[in-house]
């Protein structure tokens, strides 16, 4: 009998083709949209491997439940959705899609960036709507972004590609991060390593990229916004809950600070009550990695964990390395 994986939705055919071609069962998802939490516990009863979604929440009881299963493969470079500790204590592989999606969500940080300060979705509202009845002096004034400070919270990998976008600009870089100093941004940028209340206090631009944990929930609430100049702009392409969404809606809606342009909730899909109302913010629906280049090298990524894992190998992007020795 050949050994199965469950794919918990559809993704680009890349990945499932060389699941297929290393005869592989391959069972998919029939639904365009996330499967359920009960029909995620059918979903990996007597699997071996599972492909699953930054949505698709793992936690202990699914996954001690789970008879056969030697990896998970998330199709994300977060893994906060798994219980990774429960999945150690199994036996059973995580592994996750890093690298490949640097980019485009680096990217991404830059278009919220550029939107909200620009306000080219409060333009576009307006064009629209047909209310663009010429050129004005005074109508929808932004802000510059040459010669600003950004400021990079969690300078990985993302943080660090998106802060190397910041060249155009000349922009001064302030960075935190929770591993040694930053030499790719020290030596090309002259970025300065500080600790969040100086980068809170001194940046124009603010962007999130440091990973949900226990230690970073919430790392901006209510007094770390209270800290940002009132002319700053906080963007997130991480994770949501990094931020309380509460305390942002409250600084938005007071102009504590400029405006926010993020990609990523607390809750999501759902938004806190009252950040949809607010024209200070440009709200995307988490599309930080959505690009047809990284979405195809992100399936053949997750594809090749799997296969790795159930021939005995050690995958290239495993985050429980204990597991394997
Ligand atoms: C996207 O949010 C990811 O973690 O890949
Ligand atoms: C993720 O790839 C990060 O380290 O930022």
């Amino acid at each position: 009998m050949s050994l199965n994986v469950s794919i918990t939705r559809q993704i680009p055919e890349e990945g499932i083709t060389l699941l297929k071609n290393s005869c592989l069962t391959v069972e998919m998802n029939p639904y365009d949209r996330s499967l359920t939490y009960d029909e995620l516990l059918q979903q990996v009863e007597g699997r071996d491997a599972i492909l699953t979604m930054l949505s698709d929440r793992l936690d202990a009881r699914l996954i001690n439940d789970a008879k056969n299963l030697k990896v998970i493969a998330n199709y994300a470079v977060g893994y906060d959705n798994i219980d990774v500790k429960a999945a150690t204590a199994k036996g059973i592989v995580v592994t996750n899609t890093p690298g490949v999606l640097t980019d485009s969500t680096a990217d991404m940080a830059w278009a919220l960036l550029f939107s909200v300060t620009r306000r080219i979705v409060e333009g576009d509202k307006l064009t629209r709507a047909g209310k663009f009845t010429g050129w004005a002096p005074m109508m929808l004034l932004g802000g510059d972004l040459i010669g600003k400070t950004l400021g990079i919270v969690g300078a990985g990998r993302i943080g660090t590609a998106m802060a190397m976008r910041s060249r155009g600009w000349e922009m001064r870089v302030l960075y935190t991060t929770r591993s040694s100093r930053n030499a790719i941004l020290e030596e090309n940028l002259h970025a300065k390593r500080v600790d969040l209340e100086t980068l809170l206090k001194e940046s124009d631009f603010i962007s999130i990229h440091a990973p949900l944990s226990e230690k970073t929930r919430h790392l901006i609430g209510a007094k770390e916004l209270s800290l940002m100049k009132r002319t700053a702009y906080l963007i997130n392409t991480g994770r949501g809950a990094v931020i309380d969404e509460v305390a942002l809606i409250s600084a938005l809606r007071n102009k504590r600070i400029a405006g926010a342009g993020l990609d990523v909730y607390e809750e999501e899909p759902k938004l806190k009550p009252g950040l949809a109302e607010l024209d200070n913010v440009v709200l995307a629906p988490h599309l930080g990695s959505a690009t047809v280049e990284t979405r195809t090298k992100m399936s053949l990524m997750a594809a090749e964990n799997i296969i790795a894992v159930l021939n005995g190998q050690k995958p290239p992007n495993c985050v429980n390395p204990e597991v394997l020795t």
